[in-house]
């Protein structure tokens, strides 16, 4: 897609599963291919566990989970390769969704015993909005796991996307075998062990070598199954997979750094260099020469002495140089970044220059949205993630009389970095935080009285969903915000909001007002 080579070898991704299907373990297996850590093995030891995971903020120490998203980068073979880590626990996820802006291609870890998990679905709704390439690691095989013609059919019902299976695996739990590869046609023999690689073997499968291998009636199941996989399946093709019509499957065993290295390599070989990006105005090409780049994240506290912030760049196109003057488009300004950051693995550095493709973090203290747009002087805007509705609500209130301005500045400030949506009722002025998880309230908390000196307390609001509105008739739309002059609020664009109480009061409502349209993500 791009011309220039160093775009060109780029290949930005995030691997996202629901907790436990192994993405730790799996990010793990590619850093240690990527020279970023040295000893294959067990995800259990600490040392490791903290390369492989971001623990930046206190409370995820605490809590053992993997709150903020980081990103690890490293070279292999002849590619670049950016890896987005994204939250593991499921409070955040509104966090992984908006990592997912920020990608070229997914690879989604699914638990060959357990299948596709609620998280697993959400996601892939997420890559299908921007199709989004997405390859499918199923893991755990070294344990019992379903069928595999069952998980191909649970893959492609649950996720709605066409799979294709790229290798097969003989058997699982105990039993298991290892897994042939359909695309190069050798057996990959599974020995349990997670520092040795495994013996890859050139076998033809008609001969009776594959039965020496696994046995006659494995063998002859194995033949019988590729077969069927021949007539099921389409020949693989990457355009559909790059449209993000078609997910490639693999299987494989993180732990047992088994089935890793073919996905590894099959992955860096079709996935997408930087693709082009959409903005309010024009899509723009990864190998512009100008550079143009969007925030998508921030992280507070990556040093707990400090209160800076570091603001997440996706390089869209061109070069980003250091200290070199770029515009801030949303504050109209020009700013120069002494110090942008990269990151590998768990240590930072400080950069010179990156290329589209590239994450790089920019120092912060509240000069960056989510969604700011950087540029070398265009009037860009980069359209960011949607906000889902979220499926929590509480009033924010003030604890400490003495700290309102410091209260209201850091709901202001957790708000921009995207921890979580905040609506203003228009009828009585409250603020209503809505989240996806009750941990966001408790991250909430605590981050105003450690980072701003400010405590507040929630109140419970009943509430089911928040939809933004909008409507082709003014007369209808205001006959609506009368009726519900209780339930309307604003959110922090000052966009018009019905907050529902209940699924039924949502159905009337769309029932009466035939046209008014009810948005459940604020990008419509
Ligand atoms: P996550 O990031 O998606 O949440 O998953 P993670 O890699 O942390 O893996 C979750 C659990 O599953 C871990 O066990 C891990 O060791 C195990 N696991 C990952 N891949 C495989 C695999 O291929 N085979 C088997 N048998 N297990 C696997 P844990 O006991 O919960 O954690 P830990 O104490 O090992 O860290």
């Amino acid at each position: 897609m791009a011309t220039n080579p160093e775009i060109e070898r780029r290949r930005t991704f995030a691997i996202v599963a629901h907790p436990d299907a192994g993405k730790t373990s799996l990010t793990e297996k590619f850093l240690l291919f990527g020279g970023q850590i040295q000893v294959a093995g067990a995800v259990k030891s600490n040392k490791i566990k903290k390369t492989a995971t971001s623990d930046w903020m206190d409370i995820e120490k605490q809590r053992g989970i993997s709150v903020t998203t980081s990103v690890m980068e490293f070279d292999y073979k002849d590619y670049k390769v950016n890896i987005l880590d994204t939250p593991g626990h499921q409070d955040f996820a509104e966090d992984t969704y908006r990592t997912l802006t920020a990608v070229d291609s997914v690879i989604i870890v699914v638990d060959g015993a357990k299948g596709v998990e609620t998280q697993t679905r959400k996601l892939m709704e997420v890559c299908r909005m921007r199709n989004t390439p997405v390859i499918i690691f199923v893991n755990k095989m070294d344990r019992e796991a379903k069928g595999p013609f069952d998980l191909m059919d649970e893959l492609e019902e649950e996720l709605v996307i066409h799979v294709r299976p790229l290798t097969w695996p003989i058997e699982s739990g105990p039993r298991f075998k290892g897994v042939y590869n359909l695309y190069e046609h050798n057996l990959n023999l599974f020995q349990p062990s997670k520092q040795v690689v495994t013996e890859k073997v050139e076998v033809d499968i008609t001969t009776e070598e594959l039965d020496n291998r696994i046995g006659h009636d494995l063998a002859d199941k194995l033949r019988g199954e590729l077969e069927l996989i021949e007539g099921v399946y389409p020949e693989f093709n990457v355009d559909e997979y790059l449209q993000g019509e078609v997910a490639p499957v693999f299987f494989g065993s993180a732990l047992n750094n088994f089935g890793v290295e073919e996905l590894l390599n099959t992955f860096v070989e079709i996935a997408p260099s930087p693709r082009p990006v959409k903005a309010e105005e024009r899509t723009v090409m990864p190998d512009e020469p100008k550079f143009t780049g969007f925030i998508f994240k921030i992280t507070a506290n990556i040093d707990p002495n400090h209160r800076s912030c570091i603001a997440f760049c996706k390089v869209c196109s061109g070069r980003f140089s250091r200290g070199v003057p770029y515009y801030h488009v949303r504050h109209d300004k020009t700013m120069r970044f002494s110090s942008p950051t990269q990151f590998m693995a768990q240590r930072k550095t400080t950069v010179d220059e990156a290329w589209a493709g590239d994450i790089i973090g920019l120092p912060d203290n509240g000069t960056f949205k989510i969604g700011d747009t950087l540029t070398e002087g265009e009037h860009l805007h980069f359209r960011g993630l949607p906000s889902f509705s979220p499926e929590m609500f509480k009033y924010i209130e003030n604890a400490d009389p003495m700290k309102q301005k410091q209260l209201a500045k850091g709901i202001d400030q957790l708000m921009d970095e995207g921890v979580a949506q905040l609506f203003i009722n228009q009828f009585n002025g409250r603020k209503i935080i809505g989240t996806v998880g009750q941990l966001q309230f408790e991250v909430i908390q605590y981050r105003l009285e450690h980072e701003y000196n400010a405590k507040c307390r929630w109140e419970p609001v009943s509430l089911y969903k928040a939809c933004w509105i909008e409507s082709d008739d003014p007369a209808e739309l205001e006959a609506f915000k009368k009726r519900k002059y209780q339930y309307m609020a604003k959110d922090r664009e000052g966009r018009d909001v019905f907050l529902a109480d209940s699924g039924y009061v949502l159905q009337m409502a769309q029932m009466d007002f035939k046209h008014i349209k009810f948005h459940f993500t604020s990008e419509f």
